[in-house]
């Protein structure tokens, strides 16, 4: 059966092979202009207007975990029947982290105090669980909105084959407007951790934080600035832990540990790619 995978970045490189097992790959496809025309698992990367419409396929196979609810939109918008779209490869692993998620906040809520973060937004499809399952806390949302950045680039090396302004295309009103409790939403949009520091939230506490930004330089910088800030039992969850296209959070994690002798300890939360820091 021949596929087409919409989304040549980090879950597009993860998921190829396995996707290989089932399917014939015969085009990637992505939202991100900068991607069009060049290769991603030595296969072609179209446009989703030309992929869509002008390359046979039996099923578009969603591999971007950023922005599915809205790939999927697209393409049932472009004319690609419903069964057609296979999004169990992305969803399996998002669905683990928002059980994680759950189970946290119910054992734990009543029993620690503190706000909820997320640095590394994107379209805001991890937010909106973590504003669902804390609905009583505040949640502090930090993303440039506008992609990576230039100088967490020149630091990646051969960390990453990230480029600036990947995950650009998103805004603040599309996040806000998915957030099901948004007066509990305090957006800081530009580059983290400058929109940390000297701001109000330097004085508050957490009980959750993601930090999902990918690189290494803006994740150890998150550890840095939350770690300081988390109250007793709770959790900073990393993504990208065990991603092989993304080796800055795992880098960024033993660097901060190393500098770091507290009891801290990792745990593998069964997504396959996160891992949760415990023991604050
Ligand atoms: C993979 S996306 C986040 C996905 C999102 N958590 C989700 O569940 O869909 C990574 C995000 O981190 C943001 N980011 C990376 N480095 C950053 C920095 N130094 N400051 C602010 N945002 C950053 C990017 O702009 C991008 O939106």
């Amino acid at each position: 059966m021949k596929a087409v995978c919409f989304g040549a970045a980090g879950g597009g490189i993860r998921l190829y092979d396995e996707i290989c097992r089932k399917y014939e790959v015969v085009a990637f496809t992505d939202n991100d202009t900068k991607k069009w025309g060049r290769d991603c698992c030595g296969i072609h990367v179209f446009s989703p207007e030309y992929c869509l419409r002008h390359i046979e396929y039996d099923h578009v196979i969603i591999t971007s975990a950023p922005g599915l609810e809205n790939i999927k939109k697209q393409c049932i918008n472009m004319g690609v029947e419903e069964n057609r779209i296979i999004t169990s490869y992305i969803e399996a692993p998002l669905e683990s982290r928002i059980e994680f998620l759950k189970c946290f906040a119910q054992i734990y809520c009543d029993k620690t105090q503190g706000n909820v973060a997320e640095a590394g937004v994107f379209e805001g499809d991890f937010a909106k669980e973590i504003n669902r399952f804390f609905p009583d806390r505040k949640l502090h949302l930090f993303d440039t909105f506008s992609g990576f950045d230039k100088k967490d680039i020149q630091k990646e090396g051969k960390m990453s084959n990230a480029a600036v302004g990947d995950y650009g295309n998103t805004s603040v009103e599309s996040v806000m407007s998915k957030m099901p409790f948004p007066e509990k939403c305090i957006v800081h949009k530009g580059y983290f951790p400058d929109t940390a520091i000297g701001n109000q939230v330097e004085q508050e506490t957490f009980c959750f934080v993601n930090l999902d930004m990918d690189l290494y330089e803006p994740t150890y910088q998150g550890l840095r600035f939350f770690s300081k800030r988390m109250e007793r039992n709770g959790i900073i969850l990393i993504h990208d832990y065990f991603a092989e296209n993304f080796e800055g959070p795992r880098q960024a994690v033993s660097c901060f540990l190393e500098e770091n002798r507290q009891n801290l300890y990792l745990f593998p939360i069964g997504d396959g790619i996160s891992v949760a820091i415990c023991g604050f």
